[in-house]
């Protein structure tokens, strides 16, 4: 029994020693204590020699060598099958992994989460239209005559011969189709990506973004519309900022005016940016003609509303200091990696 027990200590202490370098000496191993021929078989064949009041301790500990050596052959086992799966000869297991880069949003979806944000504590609803237009909807609708000049295939993206495949000059059409739905009252705001024929050069482009803005209710009135944009220029750009409307003229509203506010660089004093007037013009709005109200079926003389219509690159622009419209859409991701704020 002494000497059984000193075998079992050397052969505990190889197995404890023993590395598997690849999957045949793990064979090896495992044939040389596990096998119909091994090693554990055999002292299990001793068994009989032993004497009879031994025979319960030779018993446990021939069973923990057993549970030693399958434990032995199943951790090796895994280790190699780790190693298999992921490491090339040479490859250094100590070094970083390969960063995961993270996307950041494009500044346009930051500028229109913005500004819609602000307008939905306002309770404006999101609406959105069509980028591929109808004539009536993008002109017709809006009362632009037959011979407005935005028509003219100057300025606008015409699809095939018909005038009715063109792609929308403004987000004017959403609130088109917004109102002829007949779902009074109307509170929304409409961002999205609009087309005119333009030259591209560094502040102007063929396509760009604007958000409009539209309201109808019984008794909307003028101060309704100056308040609400008095609301989103302060949160969206600070309660220093001023603002001033000038009139203006759109065939879709009377009266017409263009809101500008004062230079956010130079703060009124006149620099490049504002062209030393000070002022920095951001959106055209007015109260809702009572011919488009009666274009889509709604009852002008129960009814009113203000609409606005704002470009969003030129906020975004402004922000974060862009001096490029054409950098909005290279898709540079040197370019896009500088915006990772959370909106
Ligand atoms: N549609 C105009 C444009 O693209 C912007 C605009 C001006 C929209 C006045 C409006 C508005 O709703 O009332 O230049």
């Amino acid at each position: 029994m002494e000497e059984l027990l000193s075998q079992i200590a050397l052969h505990k202490e190889e197995m404890r020693a023993f590395e598997a370098a690849d999957a045949p000496s793990l064979e090896a191993f495992r044939i040389r204590f596990l096998g119909p021929k091994g090693i554990i078989k055999a002292l299990m064949g001793e068994m009989k020699q032993v004497p009879a009041a031994q025979k319960k301790e030779f018993g446990m500990v021939m069973n923990a060598l057993k549970s030693d050596a399958e434990q032995k052959y199943e951790s090796c086992r895994a280790a190699l099958f780790v190693q298999a799966s992921t490491t090339r000869p040479g490859q250094d297991l100590t070094l970083p992994g390969d960063p995961v880069r993270i996307g950041s949003r494009h500044p346009i979806t930051l500028m229109r989460n913005r500004i819609v944000s602000i307008f939905s504590r306002l309770g404006f609803a999101v609406a959105e239209g069509p980028e591929m237009e109808d004539d009536w909807h993008n002109f017709t609708a809006l009362n632009l005559d037959e011979d407005h000049p935005a028509r003219d295939m100057q300025d606008t993206f015409y699809l095939s011969k018909s005038p009715d495949r063109l792609l929308r000059t403004h987000t004017s059409n959403v609130q088109i189709r917004e109102m002829q739905k007949g779902r009074l009252p109307i509170r929304i705001v409409c961002p999205g990506r609009v087309y005119r024929n333009e030259t591209v050069s560094a502040r102007s482009h063929c396509f760009f973004h604007q958000v409009e803005g539209l309201y109808i209710n019984e008794q909307v009135s003028f101060a309704d519309l100056k308040q609400t944009l008095y609301f989103f220029v302060q949160e969206m750009f600070g309660t220093a900022v001023k603002i001033r409307f000038r009139p203006s003229f759109f065939p879709f509203t009377e009266p017409s005016a263009e809101m500008d506010i004062s230079c956010l660089l130079c703060h009124g004093e006149g620099c490049n940016v504002c062209k030393h007037t000070g002022w920095l013009e951001i959106l055209g709005c007015g109260m809702v003609h009572p011919k488009v109200l009666s274009n889509c079926g709604i009852d002008p003389d129960r009814y009113q509303g203000f609409a606005f219509g704002m470009g969003i690159e030129r906020p975004a622009m402004l922000k974060y200091g862009i001096t490029d419209i054409r950098l909005f859409s290279e898709n540079d991701v040197r370019f896009l990696q500088q915006f990772t704020a959370a909106y």
